[in-house]
């Protein structure tokens, strides 16, 4: 049975693609229902509809508040009826009502291996404190930043001669495989969150 699945994105979105991707290869048994964007120019916005996925624009811009692009945000997460929210690059911090709403039911990637380097610019981070490791982490969204149950972790080495940019397009690589297994592994109801440990069985 496939599950549906919500995409939030602000930008290029090649977690995105990877995620339509390995669906469309059969390999995520899931239908994606959605990308809600708060970015009206975000690139992921093309690649939805080259897949013919409906697109969400709630445009942060167009709100008075905070609690009103939130209260959009929530009505829209809720009107797509998704088992799973994934974010792929959503530069917004969630609300605690949003994520209070969905528990365990929303996924984050982010480019470093957590908890190291958590927040923006996670790469340059790794670079400037001269890791000789880093990587990506797939994990469930409480209301801690960068914070939840860990799903999955891949890592790659540091060289030498890297700066950020380097690092970023290694991590890249990685991301795009990690996020479509853990997706996966959520539809196949393989995860069991057990406190702060997310057992594969
Ligand atoms: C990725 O590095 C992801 O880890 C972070 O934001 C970036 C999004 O890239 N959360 P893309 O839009 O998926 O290409």
């Amino acid at each position: 049975m496939k599950k549906r699945i919500a995409v939030l994105a602000s930008g290029r979105g090649s977690n995105f693609q990877a995620v339509l991707d390995a669906i469309r290869a059969g390999t995520v048994p899931a239908a994606c229902v959605a990308l809600i964007t708060d970015n009206p120019e975000a690139y992921a916005i093309e690649r939805a509809e080259k897949a013919q996925v409906p697109v969400l624009i709630i445009d942060y811009t167009s709100f008075p508040d905070r609690a009103g692009y939130e209260q959009a945000l929530l009505a829209a997460m809720q009107e797509c009826s998704a088992e799973l929210f994934v974010l792929a690059g959503y530069m917004r911090i969630l609300g605690s009502g949003i994520v209070r709403a969905f528990p365990d039911r929303i996924m984050n990637i982010h480019p470093a291996l957590l908890p190291s380097f958590p927040g923006l610019h996670a790469q340059r981070q790794a670079v400037l404190h001269g890791v000789k490791v880093a990587g990506c982490t797939v994990h469930f969204v409480d209301e801690c930043l960068d914070g939840g149950p860990i799903i999955l972790q891949a890592c790659v080495p540091v060289m030498e001669d890297d700066d950020e940019d380097t690092l970023a397009d290694r991590i890249l690589e990685r991301e795009h495989e990690c996020y479509p297994e853990a997706i996966r592994l959520f539809c196949e109801d393989r995860l069991v969150i057990e406190g702060r440990r997310v057992r594969i069985c």
